[in-house]
């Protein structure tokens, strides 16, 4: 028999190419890299051949990984630590760190940016960029996070920018500490001028980070306006500065709240410069919809930027988290789902397209920001991808969907098996899907929905039919769901579930790996109605 042809195939997904070009078809992978895409209806359905393992998309949604473009990953999972931030504002929040940093050490902030960067990993995100606080005299958070940088390499790709947490100019020592934060080794230039003790010296401040970046051939990347004070107006001197420097995309403004409490005339002349010096943003909804608005009455602003109208204009607009579990916001999953679903809500981006470029802006407007080259599903690009456990980009932001599959560099990184509801209450309507469901299957005309473990095969001798951790001990393969017998007796608490097994003998299915294609199927990037269940279709 021959050897597979592949490291790995997903068939039957729903592949989200880009942002206007959505295709089902099947994808292969192979030493790492996209080595096929095939549209469904273009060729035989085993035109691929064979993999050492193969995934059953089942029409879910596969889509290149979320991008994280704005963390801070030295203070993630520190809530709490040393006291809870009672008021809730920026500055309090400033004012706990500065306690907490002074008891880092190498190994908590490894280990903690490493739980962190593993929570976003289980939600889809294989690129990050966080800031690093290098006030510290020690740089003891940014030296780890250069380790623990490298240590994730094999799966995620960590961008670190030097950040002034306490102003450039907030102490004499500031200065040479950049200095020498930047010659330790990170992506980008950070700061914070609206934090800067005048204003002056926030102006100040954003010309020497930038010249410090055309020195060094770095990305620059600020705190900026992140205040409701209208007033503040470091925007247009962050553009300024990338127009006179020539710097364009390569800059990015991050929070920009300010905007979004300047009044209309100033904002439209401001954006318009925005757009000419090809400056990105990145919104936080999350954290700026808790920070800021605090100082307000009635009416209180939102807080955050004008998302809508930067990216009506053109100009790039990604979303990021900020904050995870630390001492300016103590909630948070490590999902960009999140925030685009903030957003949506946050932003009035309820229209259909609006939606969509929500996602959009956790995927390839993220990539744009850091800069990433060869992003998306492409033949001869990176593997990375993960797929959904839902079918479009509105049923993902809708549902906050868990990546059922993550692929990172052309490997299967993790699996996550769906939640499952089962009714204890006997109802007329259940019974009858619950009926209809059972019928079907004894027809032969669908097939259970993707909760059996047999939708992922390995023949891999290399993992030994093991999953493997990347950073941890190899894990067993998950356990099958229980068989019928196992639960509790029927009626009148009859458990009433899509039907995982049945007493009898298995009804005969199609192999998943040879899946009947008798016409190919459009792809959806809108909602179906489901009525009370949700179904894949075979
Ligand atoms: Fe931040």
């Amino acid at each position: 028999m021959d050897e597979p042809k592949y490291d790995l195939i997903l068939r039957n997904g729903n592949l989200l190419l880009g942002p206007q070009r959505l295709i089902v078809g099947d994808l292969a992978v192979q030493d790492g890299r996209i080595a096929a895409i095939v549209e469904a209806g273009t060729a035989p359905p085993e035109a691929l051949g064979t993999a050492w393992r193969e995934l059953d998309g089942r029409g879910r949604l596969v889509s290149p990984p979320f991008v994280e473009s704005h963390l801070h990953l030295d203070s993630a999972l520190t809530v709490g630590q040393p006291r809870w931030n009672q008021s809730g504002t920026l500055f309090e929040g400033i004012e706990i760190w500065r306690d907490r940093k002074a008891a880092l050490t190498p190994e908590e902030v490894e280990e903690r940016a490493i739980a962190a960067l593993r929570q976003l990993a289980v939600r889809g995100v294989l690129f990050v960029r966080s800031h690093v606080d290098v006030t510290d005299p020690d740089l003891v958070a940014l030296r780890s996070l250069i380790s623990v940088r490298d240590r994730v390499a094999d799966w995620m790709t960590l961008q670190l920018v030097a950040f002034p947490q306490d102003g450039l100019f907030g102490h004499p020592d500031h200065e040479t500490l950049m200095e020498i934060a930047l010659d330790l080794g990170v992506d980008a230039v950070g700061g914070i001028p609206h934090y800067e003790m005048t204003r002056e010296d926030g102006t100040r401040s954003i010309r020497r980070l930038f010249r410090l970046a055309e020195q060094r051939d770095l990305l620059v990347d600020m705190h900026c306006d992140e205040i409701d004070d209208p007033n503040s107006r470091f925007l247009e001197v962050m553009a300024a500065e990338a127009i006179a420097s020539g710097l364009g995309d390569r800059v990015t403004a991050s929070h920009t709240c300010a905007l979004g409490s300047y009044d209309n005339a100033y904002a439209t002349k401001v954006m318009g410069f925005v757009a000419r010096s090809g400056l990105q943003i990145v919104a936080n909804p999350a954290i700026n919809l808790v920070l800021q608005g605090r100082g307000d009455s009635y009416p209180k602003r939102r807080g955050l930027t004008r998302v809508k109208e930067l990216w009506q204009m053109g100009i790039n607009v990604a979303l990021g988290q900020d904050c995870l579990q630390d001492p300016w916001y103590p909630l948070g999953t490590g999902s960009p789902l999140d925030g685009a679903y903030l957003a949506v809500h946050g932003c009035h981006m309820t229209g259909a397209a609006e939606i969509d470029a929500c996602y959009d802006m956790v995927t390839w407007h993220g990539a744009r920001v850091l800069q990433l080259p060869a992003y998306g599903l492409m033949v001869g690009g990176p593997a990375d991808f993960v797929v959904l456990d839902a079918e479009s980009r509105y049923e993902a932001i809708r549902t906050r969907a868990l990546p059922r599959y993550v692929i990172a560099r052309g490997r299967l990184l993790l699996e996550t098996q769906p939640a499952q509801v089962q009714w204890h209450q006997h109802t007329s309507e259940v019974e009858a899907i619950s009926r209809a469901i059972e019928l079907a299957l004894e027809a032969g005309a669908v097939r259970d929905d993707g909760l059996d473990d047999d939708e992922l095969s390995s023949n891999d001798p290399r993992d030994g039919g093991l999953l493997r951790d990347p950073l941890g001990p190899p894990i067993a393969a998950p356990e099958p769901f229980p068989a019928q017998d196992d639960r509790p007796p029927a009626r009148p608490e009859r458990a009433i579930a899509r039907p995982l097994s049945t007493d009898g003998p298995a009804p005969e299915v199609p192999p998943e790996s040879s899946p009947p294609n008798p016409s190919p199927r459009r792809p959806r990037d809108r909602p179906r109605n489901y009525g009370s269940g949700r179904f894949w279709e075979p």
